[in-house]
């Protein structure tokens, strides 16, 4: 067993828990502690080093953010407090806990998780894992590997960032029914699968606990579409896998020795 915390920052709450990240399931109690008004860098910052403490699992810690991560620097923040662009967040919160903490972006983290673990175990080739909430997430993964940060929900459709017309939260705005919204996802869709030929969707995001609802209307010509299997803990799961990934945990030494 390798247990490695992961932290899923999210626009209600803040999750943690331990993961056994070669089986991806969750070892421990999953905790949650409500995103504080705003989500202002030292605000989560106070929250996400409560959780970790609460814990008590030493060794790296997975953190996801909702938006463009790049080397442990937040670089947008579409759904939270402006102050995380262009911060040195990794840096920020390892100091904060006194662990090392890598963040990466939450769409990342939970396409990482349901690529390896949920709907794409055993999928070879290309999968695009995409997020729909308050925005659309995106996580593309070519036989197992992450290309960071694709941020297709900012993809200019229809003069608009594609986010803005087809999310959860635009589905809510508009008062569209499941086959109304359907529609609009479906265009969209239609576009990434002409830009990238994934053999496989995977939707994931709020809406995927509602996949009755959506799958009869969601179909392409070539690529499968399919609801996420992890839903809310794809996210812990992905940011622990990366933490492990960036800083593997410290054997114990039976372990080593056993290995030796
Ligand atoms: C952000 C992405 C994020 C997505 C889902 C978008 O608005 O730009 O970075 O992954 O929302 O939270």
């Amino acid at each position: 067993m390798s247990v490695t915390l992961g932290i899923d920052i999210g626009g209600s709450g803040i999750k943690g828990a331990p993961v056994d990240t070669l089986t991806g399931q969750l070892v421990g109690e999953r905790r949650r502690i409500p995103t504080p008004e705003g989500a202002a860098p030292a605000d989560v910052k106070a929250v996400v080093a409560e959780l970790v403490r609460g814990f008590g699992l030493p060794g790296p810690v997975g953190v996801t953010f909702p938006g463009i991560v790049q080397r442990g620097r937040t670089l947008s923040a579409a759904n939270v407090h402006k102050d995380w662009i262009g911060l040195d967040a990794d840096t920020l919160l390892s100091e904060a806990v006194g662990q090392e903490v890598h963040l990466l972006n939450d769409a990342d983290a939970a396409g990482l998780a349901e690529a390896r673990f949920g709907a794409g175990a055993g999928q070879d080739g290309t999968v695009m894992v995409l997020t729909f909430g308050t925005g659309i997430g995106s996580a593309l993964i070519h036989n197992g590997v992450l290309v960071p940060n694709t941020e297709l929900g900012h993809l200019w459709l229809r003069d608009k960032h594609a986010e803005t017309w087809a999310s959860d939260r635009a589905r809510e705005r508009d008062d569209l029914n499941w086959k109304q919204w359907s529609k609009r996802a479906c265009s969209y869709l239609q576009h990434l699968e002409l830009l990238f030929s994934p053999e496989l969707f995977i939707i994931g995001g709020g809406i995927s606990k509602k996949a009755d609802k959506w799958t009869p209307h969601l179909t392409l010509d070539r690529s499968r579409v399919v609801p996420a299997q992890l839903l809310n803990e794809a996210g812990i799961i992905g940011a622990a896998m990366q933490a492990a990934l960036l800083a593997p945990p410290v054997q114990s030494s039976r372990a080593a020795a056993k290995k030796a």
